[in-house]
């Protein structure tokens, strides 16, 4: 399974320093919560940090776009040199052409879902997806606490994508930690999303990877 680190949790005046902390460390690629004080209450940042954050490293790097009207700023996201986008369905009310305009910009899609949103976008989106990222906390803040019902949305997702052979990723973001991502792995999930589990000032970001890798082994 792939840990994708968010920064939101992380030492914004380092971090260079932090993602590549998390890159010797082996996690898989970096995750970026878009937010925007609208469409989640949080603000945190745009396409400028998301550059600074790939100049960084040489993982790639995925934008987790928590903004209304995500279509207007897909291309901006492109030059910052992302490799996937992902938008949330519940902000998204053309999400045909918003994914087809990620595509057109040669990056992959990702569809995100809020706890509660049904899954049945899915069985039509799917088709057009190269991600799907189940939420198990409410987006908008680091260092909540996993919601169980989100282990069942997870397995059945596996289900639909295994039953028309999708090879799109299961991705899962909010209070994934040692105690949680065990559980997460055995529903099905390729990708966790990790913030407060390998950035705070409790764990060095080595030992919060080498945890995770130890309670999902
Ligand atoms: C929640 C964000 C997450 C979050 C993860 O809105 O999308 O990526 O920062 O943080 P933890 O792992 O602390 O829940
Ligand atoms: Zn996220």
């Amino acid at each position: 399974m792939k840990l994708a680190p968010s920064i939101y949790t992380a030492d914004f005046a380092r971090l260079g320093e932090q993602i590549q902390a998390a890159e010797r460390a082996g996690v898989d690629l970096i995750h970026l919560d878009v937010m925007d004080g609208r469409f989640v209450p949080s603000l945190t940042f745009g396409p400028a940090v998301c550059a600074a954050a790939k100049r960084s490293t040489g993982l790639a790097c995925e934008a987790h776009l928590m903004i209304e009207a995500p279509e207007r700023h897909l291309a901006d996201f492109q030059r910052a040199g992302m490799s996937r986008l992902i938008v949330h369905a519940e902000g998204c009310p053309h999400l045909y052409s918003t994914l087809e305009a990620i595509h057109a910009l040669g990056l992959g899609a990702g569809l995100a879902l809020n706890p509660l949103t049904p899954l049945t976008v899915l069985e039509d989106a799917l088709p057009y997806l190269e991600l799907v990222l189940i939420m198990s906390v409410e987006p908008g803040f680091g260092g909540q606490p996993f919601i169980p019902g989100a282990l069942a949305r997870i397995a059945r997702v596996r289900a639909m994508l295994d039953d028309i052979g999708s090879p799109a990723e299961l991705e899962v973001d909010g209070g994934v930690n040692s105690s949680t991502i065990r559980a997460v792995r055995d529903a099905g999930a390729t990708v966790v999303v990790v913030g407060s589990a390998v950035f705070s000032d409790k764990t060095s970001v080595a030992d919060g990877v080498r945890a995770l890798r130890a309670a999902s082994a």
